[in-house]
């Protein structure tokens, strides 16, 4: 359907040679230029001015949010979880949900929707449009019943970007006896009724609204201006995001295009991040400069896939605790106060 829920995943009883392993590295790692790189680079560029005489005794980072309670404003963003673990976005949805974050499921999942709606408990469903949009309505009517509280609509991906090399096409991970389930949720559909669309409109947020009932969050804006357009249109949030730098390659940094989409949506609805958040000063350079909460992509997948469940569980309670003590340090005792913190970026004068 998509190269970014491509390659099949090897069956839980065969064992991964190390061609596959570095396979998975490809598609894991893969971008399409610059952009992966200089989006953990361009948080950088923001510097904290932190506040004193406040009293951080008791830090919170509790957020909630399209129908979540979270330990904090983290969301793992839709991926390949599948591909890295046997038991996939089960093994997953058991780490994030015991450090008490989100999960944005991929429509590309390699375990059916509701197979890992019993383990993550509510969730945000991602989806990608397809140009039969009736394709979707059996898939979307198992997500709601599924218990998804809000639809992840990616528009930032009206074609492939990053393409799999040729020894990494599915035909060569598809071992013998491996499931593909990088379809699990469209068995017995034709893949050419999967086709991706090319002309995402406005008006699908719409329509995806009133086909489920769930808020729509639009993932994958970068302008102002189009952030602007699918609030009108009615989407629930939007999340500012280079999709990982795996689509264009040379689009700006998420870090940098945020402030102006915070500025340009005024607060109407959620604005959410992602893009090479690794530490949890990024994080909150995030908050700061007016995110509502943020995604993480490749962090989660490499926890994922060297520690299993516990692994990603530990990775994300690192993530928290980052948070919690930059919060102290910058003076800041909870998520509303967060945006009285001074941030500046590195070609601004100082402060
Ligand atoms: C993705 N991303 C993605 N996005 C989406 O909307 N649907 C998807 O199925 C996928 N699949 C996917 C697979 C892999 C392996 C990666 C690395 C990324 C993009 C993802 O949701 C997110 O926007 C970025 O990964 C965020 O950047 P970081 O945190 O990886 O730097």
């Amino acid at each position: 359907m998509s190269t970014d829920s491509a390659p099949a995943r090897p069956a839980a009883d065969r064992a991964w040679s190390v061609a596959d392993v570095a396979l998975i590295d490809e598609f894991v790692e893969g971008a399409s230029g610059t952009a992966a790189v200089r989006n953990e680079a361009g948080w950088q560029q923001w510097s904290l001015v932190p506040r004193v005489f406040r009293d951080v005794r008791r830090i919170s980072t509790a957020w909630t949010g399209f129908g979540l309670a979270l330990r904090a404003p983290v969301l793992i963003a839709p991926t390949a979880l599948g591909l890295v673990h046997p038991q996939g976005e089960r093994e997953a949805a058991r780490g994030i949900r015991a450090a008490g974050m989100g999960l944005v499921l991929s429509q590309g999942s390699t375990f059916p929707v509701a197979e890992v709606a019993e383990v993550s408990g509510p969730f945000l469903q991602q989806v990608y449009l397809t140009q039969r949009r009736d394709a979707l309505w059996p898939f979307l009517d198992r997500a709601v019943d599924a218990g998804a509280t809000a639809l992840a609509l990616t528009v930032d991906q009206p074609a492939a970007g990053v393409t799999l090399p040729f020894r990494a096409s599915l035909a060569r991970l598809a071992a013998p006896g491996a499931r593909n389930l990088g379809n699990a949720n469209f068995v017995g559909v034709p893949p050419a009724d999967l086709a991706l669309e090319s002309r995402i409109e406005l008006a699908d947020i719409g329509l995806l609204a009133d086909r489920t009932g769930l808020p729509v969050v639009v993932k994958g804006v970068l302008h102002p201006d189009d952030a602007v357009a699918a609030v009108e249109a009615g989407a629930a949030g939007v999340v500012v995001s280079n999709h990982g730098g795996r689509q264009l390659g040379g689009t700006i940094t998420s870090a940098e295009a945020l402030p102006r989409v915070v500025a340009a949506v005024g607060g109407r609805v959620p604005v959410l991040v992602d893009g090479g958040i690794r530490q949890g000063e990024d994080v909150l350079r995030a908050l700061v400069l007016g995110a509502d909460a943020v995604l993480v992509g490749r962090p989660a997948v490499r926890a994922l896939r060297a520690g299993g469940a516990d692994g990603l569980r530990a990775a994300l309670e690192t993530l928290r605790g980052e948070l919690e003590l930059a919060m102290a340090l910058a003076g800041t005792p909870d998520l509303a106060a967060v945006t009285s913190l001074g941030i500046r970026h590195a070609t601004q004068t100082p402060y």
